[in-house]
């Protein structure tokens, strides 16, 4: 750990910093709006004019919570949006690349707009600024930075790269930036990172959690974020291995609810017995489909190029890697398992988007298991609160396949409900108006997002993950 003095930076400075953000994407708007609401100038650079357009009008493309409400509260004054990169460079003192780094057909991240950005910057640098990435590359992504501008001609005096990598979630963004467990700042020189230390003092120095108005969250004055001061490659790293980690830990409960399934045990049970265990923690180890997301995928794929290329063994990453993809097909078989034979079957499908309380479904499990299971040849009536629209654009409604106004609306008719997604609504349902709608009365959580117990008492044949099947008494049993 490098050890630079922030402690001038106890106290954030009177006058705004002038931030621009390059990217507005959910990385790039969210931070956009969170500097302005911890008291920042903003420019947020996107070069897609619709986008922007969007933006100012006050559209925040995204379903994320707060968001509208500080985009409103900010728009075209403490932020602005604009295309020109280069008006941007030349106004604020430190620029954030929050740009895709899409994952190449090897795995590597792909950083040609990383790569596009700091040359676009390096033409227009004239004064010292600070570049920062906040985009999740790898390990030796900052030196690339540092060369690619030192080769368009701007002296070494004139700039510092940074890595500050970003740990939110969707569906929680803007309280995780605002509340985070820890900010990470990844420099080189002392004169960089009193920039960084000074952009965040309003939430290290706990002065944000004193306004009146502010979003609520963990932190508080009296317990700030701590911000961590690394090198730059350690916080690369920091950024790839935390992704890694927690989708090994994902993987690694998933394995464990298929040997309870094996043995007849529970693995919510095994899961908060381990998780009690403050070295292990209970976060995480929630069982289900398999990860999915923008992210863990992307990422784990991206941390095991760089330990190739770098001739580490890191085959561990594989394992994880294969035991998610493993996940999604030892479901289907437990749908199979309920149901005999796929071919014909009527399907209600509760959940779409990869995760619950947000509307993105890249990399979701939920769209590749009705993929898995129109290609049995079953037909599937779904129902999600929020991206069914963008569903549509990857999976058009079909004669075998319609999406319905609710999840009373999906189940109608049905052979069997499939729970594919954790939004908290699906775990709250009117189980006996459920019952009525359904042709059978066959739940197949992929969630478990309810009490074997309870869905029993309420008549259902109930199968989930890691957890013993639970059938009503001389009704269904499930033949594996
Ligand atoms: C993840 C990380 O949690 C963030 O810290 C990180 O900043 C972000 O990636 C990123 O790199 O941008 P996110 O992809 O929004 O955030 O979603 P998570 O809440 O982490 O969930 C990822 C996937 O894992 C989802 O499909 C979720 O359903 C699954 N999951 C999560 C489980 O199957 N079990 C769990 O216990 C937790």
């Amino acid at each position: 750990m490098t050890n630079h003095d922030f402690s001038r930076f106890s106290v954030p400075s009177a006058e705004p910093l002038q931030i621009a953000v390059v990217g507005s994407g959910y990385v790039g708007l969210v931070a956009a709006v969170c500097f302005a609401e911890m008291g920042h100038e903003v420019i947020c650079v996107d070069n897609d004019q619709r986008k922007v357009d969007a933006l100012k009008g006050g559209d925040t493309l995204i379903h994320e919570l707060h968001l509208p409400e500080l985009l409103n509260r900010y728009r075209n004054t403490r932020v602005r949006f604009m295309t020109d990169l280069a008006e941007a460079t030349r106004e604020c003192q430190a620029i954030f690349i929050a740009v895709g780094t899409p994952q190449s057909e090897t795995g590597d991240a792909d950083l040609s707009y990383v790569e596009a950005v700091a040359c676009e910057i390096a033409r227009t640098l004239t004064s010292y600024k600070v570049i920062v990435e906040k985009s999740t590359v790898p390990v030796y992504t900052n030196e690339w930075i540092r060369r690619v501008i030192e080769r368009n001609g701007v002296h070494r005096e004139l700039f510092d790269v940074v890595s500050n990598p970003e740990f939110l979630r969707e569906g929680t963004a803007v309280a995780d930036f605002l509340h985070p467990d820890r900010i990470v700042v990844g420099s080189d020189t002392p004169r960089a990172a009193a920039l960084l230390a000074e952009i965040y003092a309003p939430l290290t120095s706990g002065t944000y959690y004193q306004k009146p108005d502010h979003i609520r969250g963990a932190c508080s004055t009296a317990a700030p974020p701590p911000l961590l001061d690394t090198s730059t490659k350690s916080a690369e790293i920091i950024k790839h291995a935390s992704n890694a980690f927690l989708a090994l830990k994902i993987s690694f409960i998933n394995a464990v609810a298929n040997l309870c399934e094996a043995a007849d045990a529970n693995v919510e049970q095994v899961a908060r017995g381990m998780g009690l265990d403050r070295r292990i923690g209970a976060r995480f180890l929630r069982p289900g489909i398999g990860y999915g997301g923008s992210c863990f995928p992307k990422d784990v794929a991206a941390f095991r190029s760089v330990a190739e290329q770098m001739g580490v063994d890191f085959t561990l990453l594989c394992e994880v890697e294969k035991i998610n993809v493993g996940q999604k097909k030892r479901f289907l078989s437990k749908v199979r398992s309920a149901l005999w034979t796929l071919r014909g079957k009527r399907l209600a499908v509760l959940g779409l988007s990869f995760k619950g309380e947000t509307d993105d479904i890249r990399e979701s499990p939920a769209i590749e298991m009705v993929k898995m299971l129109l290609a049995e040849g079953c037909s599937i009536s779904a129902f999600d609160p929020a991206a069914m629209d963008r569903a549509r654009q990857v999976l058009p409604p079909a004669a075998n396949l319609a999406y319905e106004e609710s999840a009373y609306d999906a189940a109608r008719d049905a052979d069997a409900l499939l729970i594919l997604t954790d939004w908290q609504e699906f775990a709250t349902l009117d189980l006996a108006l459920l019952h009525k709608s359904l042709r059978y009365a066959i739940v197949i959580d992929g969630r478990n997002l309810y009490d074997p117990q309870v869905m029993v008492q309420h008549g259902f044949t109930y199968l989930s993950v890691g957890r013993p099947a639970a059938t009503p008494v001389r009704d269904f049993v499930s033949i594996s």
